[in-house]
């Protein structure tokens, strides 16, 4: 078997491997500082988290129902510095709730949802500030 050049495996790979972007230096593409960015994906591997699709929230973004294609959709996320996200478990802001502070939450199913239940693909509505 042929080996592959070392310098191919990013290329390989960079579709699998996610890495959460760094809470203090949360921007988007176009250098607009985000209140916080939720992804599609999740992985017990913190440095393969924060993986899929994404959706940015930007301060003050209010959505009692999720944009289009994100309804139970969020297993893992970012919030910025000095900006905190809530989030509902039930569209129109209702069900249970919850606050994430500045930090990397790198699976939502690490956090309890009611008795029995987690906030993985949970979130039905969100609401983001910064101050
Ligand atoms: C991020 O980037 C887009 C343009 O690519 C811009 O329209 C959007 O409003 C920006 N800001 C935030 C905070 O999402
Ligand atoms: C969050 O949930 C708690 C406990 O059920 C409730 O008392 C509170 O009103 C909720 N907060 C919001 C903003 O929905
Ligand atoms: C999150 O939920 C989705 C859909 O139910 C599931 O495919 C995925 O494995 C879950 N992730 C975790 C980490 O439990």
């Amino acid at each position: 078997m042929r080996l592959l050049p070392l310098f191919v495996l990013p290329f390989l790979f960079g579709g699998l491997v996610a890495e959460c972007p760094n809470s203090a230096l949360l921007l988007n593409e176009s250098g607009e500082k985000l209140c916080a960015r939720m992804f599609e994906h999740s992985s017990a591997y913190f440095d393969q988290s924060c993986g899929g699709a994404y959706l940015d929230a930007k301060n003050g973004d209010d959505f009692p129902y999720m944009p289009s294609g994100w309804k139970n959709k969020i297993s893992s996320l970012v919030v910025s510095s000095r900006c905190t996200l809530k989030v509902w478990s039930k569209e129109g802001k209702l069900g249970n709730n919850r606050s994430f502070s500045a930090g990397t939450v790198y699976q939502m199913k690490d956090y309890k949802n009611g008795l029995f239940g987690n906030w993985n693909d949970s979130v039905q509505a969100y609401f983001c500030t910064c101050n």
